[in-house]
């Protein structure tokens, strides 16, 4: 059978299953919950210094279904949910409690700062020394607390986010992953100042965040959704229906962290609800795979459905390690152009072969030797 721990930066998961920042990692007690029912690791929701000045508001989710009514799928979801609105020293002391009962799993505090120095080497110094094991900084957050130039006000402008990721590892002794907002056109230059030695140096990126989106309007009421005392804001779009755009831009980061810095890692996240749908984001470069909406619907249990489909997967296929596969598919991307060039080559080759025209060596046979030679004549 096949094997699904995984080692990245120096942390050792069961699986690559990692509960991504959101709902399903929002206190000491569903933390746990994800641990026993076997998830790889656990990245806890976002948290600041002041969580006084965080207040969500209710309803704040709203959601894409579609097929016949009765019979009704989830693909879309959108969030104008904030950070955590629980108090650093609440998080600080069930850090420890988790910690104390999984000493050997792994917990990833999120942690979102504004764009002061000594806030962020804080926030850094205080969690690492309540024993979480790695840190997830929240570059992405796509809603909310952009007057204080938090999330992806931060995470869309590389020279800050190069800056910030360098105060967080002169302080940090544990792996510290950026993660990325989709909300910009290039994600690899974000990805770049984050990871670069002048300044960045994080051991890893994670992507995506969610799509900023209006999930859309009320026909009766002529009210966007979702409606707070009548009005709205853009939200964050989340579930199975980003995941081709959560798999390309991790495809792009992947890439290019393949030719510039190699060894560094990635996290990929965005819609997944199956094993099959973690085995793709490992195939273009993921080590591990996040589930945050899918834990919403689903519930925690879910993970060993997708240990099973990941596994099934591996076995179908006979890789005995994540690491075996992992990236295998980077390399069938090209550009367009080549792609041209490549189906103008397949059909030259298929025209000659119909012509009974020999195109490789190998093809020359010792009883048609002089018929061949005879149609690869050009001038009879
Ligand atoms: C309700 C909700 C709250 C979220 N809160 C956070 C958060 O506090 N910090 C963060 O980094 N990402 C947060 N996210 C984003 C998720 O971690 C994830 O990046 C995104 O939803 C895409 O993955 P998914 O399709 O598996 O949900 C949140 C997502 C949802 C749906």
């Amino acid at each position: 059978m096949a094997d699904l721990s995984v080692v990245v930066d120096g942390l050792r998961l069961p699986n690559p299953f990692v509960i991504g920042s959101g709902p399903p990692g929002t206190n000491a007690n569903v933390i746990c919950k994800a641990f026993d029912e076997g998830w790889g690791a656990v990245i806890a929701k976002t948290i600041s210094l002041d969580a006084s000045k965080v207040i969500n508001v209710a309803p704040r989710y709203a959601r894409m279904r579609v097929g016949p009514k009765t019979d009704q799928t989830i693909v879309g979801w959108q969030n104008i949910e904030l950070i955590s609105d629980r108090p650093f020293d609440t998080w600080i002391e069930e850090f420890k409690q988790v910690k104390q009962k999984y000493p050997d799993r792994v917990l990833i505090a999120s942690i979102m700062e504004e764009y002061k120095k000594d806030a962020w080497v804080e926030i850094v110094e205080r969690c690492q020394d309540a024993g979480v094991d790695a840190f997830e900084l929240n570059f992405s957050c796509p809603h909310g607390l952009p007057e204080r130039k938090m999330g992806a006000a931060m995470g869309q402008d590389p020279e800050i986010l190069r800056e910030v990721c360098g105060w967080v590892n002169t302080v940090s002794k544990i792996p510290v992953w950026a993660k990325m907002t989709p909300n910009i056109t290039h994600i690899e230059e974000p990805a770049r100042a984050a990871l670069g030695s002048a300044g960045g140096g994080c051991e890893g990126i994670a992507a995506i965040n969610t799509i900023l989106c209006v999930m859309g309007v009320d026909l009766k009421t002529l009210r966007p959704e979702p409606t707070v005392e009548g009005y709205t804001t853009p939200g964050g779009y989340s579930c199975k229906a980003v995941r081709p755009i959560a798999l390309r831009m991790v495809m792009e980061c992947a890439r290019m962290m393949k030719q510039e810095f190699p060894g560094r890692s990635v996290s990929g996240i965005g819609g997944v609800e199956t094993g099959e749908d973690a085995a793709q984001f490992i195939l273009l470069g993921a080590s591990t795979v996040q589930v945050c909406t899918g834990v919403m619907i689903h519930g925690y249990a879910m993970c060993k459905t997708l240990c099973d489909g990941l596994s099934a997967f591996m076995d179908s296929k006979g890789f005995k390690s994540i690491e075996e596969f992992r990236g295998h598919s980077l390399q069938y991307f090209t550009t367009h152009a080549d792609l041209v060039q490549r189906q103008a080559a397949a059909k030259a080759a298929e025209r000659n072969a119909a012509k009974g025209m020999v195109t490789k060596d190998a093809a020359w046979s010792g009883d048609k030797f002089v018929e061949q030679s005879s149609k690869l004549v050009s001038n009879d």
